[in-house]
């Protein structure tokens, strides 16, 4: 078989991953799709450097023996703690795409002389790699950045577009340190299911930015630039595993990647 027709390997610490997925999935709709959400583990967000970094290591090797193409980590704390460990993993041949890189070329190209804000889960903001990464690419950028832990889980938990995610959302960004900003990056794969009541909150003054469309024209760009596109003419075929599955996840990925996916549960780590 033509290495152009294996899988795009996309993976998260568990469901959030599958808006990356679904973006992916509409741009390249011949691609042969399969996903991992470590479930098991989830949330990254709090947990250690060197954690995520095994964790990313492991997975990588499990899309590596599905012959995947190339691997799209689709989780910005894996991005922050586990891209190096996944391209050392996937060696030459195999290209990796982050969700880092894309959001900060997006925002290098539109904005100058501008306030970008930030939020994401603990890990990412903590390891600074946005507001690193952005000012290096350009100084006049001042980034403001902020940890929003509650929103995942509260996302997870179904909690969106009512009461309860208005006032967690306003508390955020209600923050001073958050008044008048150019832009705001959703640096979290979950937070494309809240986009449009952050969009509400900023009544169309502040720029809502999330990665998954960006994520997939960057995966676009690099199929294309490497002759990588899949040969079939008919749509992929999209495998979905986990590392742990309960009903509530189940109920959940229709949700993030709007439409019925089945789910497989997988122990990699034996
Ligand atoms: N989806 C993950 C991200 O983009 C966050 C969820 C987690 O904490 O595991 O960072």
């Amino acid at each position: 078989m033509d290495f152009q027709n294996n899988a795009i390997g996309v993976f998260d610490s568990g469901i959030g991953g599958l808006t990356v997925l679904k973006a992916i999935h509409e741009s390249l709709p011949h691609e042969n799709l399969i996903y991992f959400g470590d479930t098991a583990h989830m949330p990254y967000g709090d947990k250690s450097a060197d954690l995520i970094a095994h964790y990313a290591e492991g997975i990588t090797k499990f899309l590596l023996e599905k012959n995947c193409k190339m691997i799209v980590i689709a989780c910005n704390t894996a991005s922050a703690y586990g891209y190096k460990k996944t391209m050392e993993t996937a060696g030459n041949d195999i290209i990796v795409v982050n969700v880092v890189d894309p959001s900060v070329d997006l925002i290098v190209n539109d904005y100058a002389a501008a306030k970008i804000g930030v939020i994401g889960t603990k890990g990412t903001i903590n390891s600074g790699i946005y507001k690193r990464k952005l000012t290096k690419a350009n100084k006049t950028l001042e980034v403001v950045s902020q940890a929003t832990p509650l929103l995942a889980p509260m996302i997870e938990e179904g909690y969106f577009n009512n009461k309860i995610s208005r006032t967690i959302i306003n508390a955020y960004l209600s923050k001073k340190s958050f008044k008048e900003i150019d832009a705001i990056l959703l640096a979290c794969t979950h937070y494309p299911l809240i986009k449009k009541e952050i969009e509400e909150f900023y009544k169309g003054h502040t720029r809502v930015i999330d990665s998954a469309e960006t994520v997939a024209q960057t995966v676009w760009r690099v199929l294309t630039r490497k002759d990588l596109h899949a040969r079939r003419k008919g749509v992929g075929t999209i495998k979905a595993y986990v590392s742990d599955l309960t009903p509530a996840f189940e109920k959940s990925t229709e949700i993030f990647f709007n439409q019925k996916i089945s789910l497989e549960k997988i122990n990699i780590w034996t």
